[in-house]
């Protein structure tokens, strides 16, 4: 096994202590923010500044790896640069401003994360893969074309969601309510089961070790982080839909 490999499903099995810890303790940001984390940075600026290093870092190797570009590794590429330009430029710039801030602690971690997955994930295609590895034959397989219609249907339910949520508050309202439109009539967290089905679908394009890590990275933070917020709109409203899941329709 190489080191490389045994990077891999080191941080994969941090992935899953991660994900039983984040039952218990909830990650302080957005509705769960904190003052007791230490210092804290603009929210706005914090999502720009912990999502940049995944966007640089993946554009790095596009341009200046060694083999991204003598195959059709860029098509894996471009599907992680599509999402991190929208998730470090515009996600920011729409979410309403509030005096909330984020804990600068979560913000470090969020850096270092995104740090490991797009550092393993750029480094495997443009240096690691063989270019017969993502060729026309890879490109034309059912596999690749199921993948890429699972990374944009999750991509699709991630953003509409989103735009739903950040859609609730008029301009200068600054509190919660309960969303009722789309996924939202089934679970509570349909922007992160979007998000959950948008990087299962780029692990299937890429099928590789990094990409698979990255899907498990994202289930492992944000079925607990669904169940927090689940739990927090049954605490927070009475007359919250009871009928309603935590994050995947009729099954939790
Ligand atoms: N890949 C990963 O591991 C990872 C990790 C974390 C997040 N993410 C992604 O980042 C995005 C944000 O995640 P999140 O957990 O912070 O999302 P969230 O709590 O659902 O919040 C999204 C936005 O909508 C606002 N909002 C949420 N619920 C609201 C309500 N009931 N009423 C009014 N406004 C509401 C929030 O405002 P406030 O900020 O004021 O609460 C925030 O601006 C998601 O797309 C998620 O998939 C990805």
């Amino acid at each position: 096994m190489s080191v490389f490999e045994i990077i891999c499903l080191v941080w994969l099995g941090v992935a899953v202590v991660v994900h039983f810890v984040m039952f218990y303790v909830t990650a302080p940001f957005g509705r769960h923010t904190s003052e007791n984390w230490g210092p804290m940075v603009n929210n706005k600026l914090a999502w720009v500044l912990m999502e940049f290093p995944s966007l640089a870092i993946m554009t790095y190797f596009l341009f200046w790896g060694t083999n991204s570009m003598n195959s059709f590794a860029w098509v894996v590429f471009a599907l992680w640069i599509f999402h991190y330009f929208n998730r470090t430029f515009v996600y920011p710039l729409r979410i309403k401003a509030t005096s909330k801030k984020m804990p600068f602690a979560i913000m470090g971690n969020a850096i270092l994360f995104n740090l490991m997955n797009a550092g393993l994930n750029g480094y495997f295609l443009s240096e690691i893969a063989t270019s017969n590895q993502y060729d026309i034959t890879w490109l034309q397989s059912p596999t690749t074309i199921i993948g890429l219609v699972i990374f944009f249907v999750g991509l699709s339910i991630n953003w509409r969601s989103d735009h739903i949520l950040i859609n609730l508050r008029k301009p200068g309202e600054t509190g919660y309510k309960i969303p009722h439109k789309f996924l939202f009539k089934y679970v509570s967290s349909p922007n992160l089961m979007g998000e959950v089905i948008e990087w299962a679908g780029f692990a299937i394009v890429a099928w590789n070790l990094p990409a698979l890590t990255f899907a498990v990275w994202t289930y492992a933070n944000l079925v607990p982080r669904a169940k927090n917020h689940h739990d927090w709109y049954h605490k927070k409203f009475e007359n919250y839909p009871k009928e309603r899941k935590v994050i995947f329709p009729f099954i939790y």
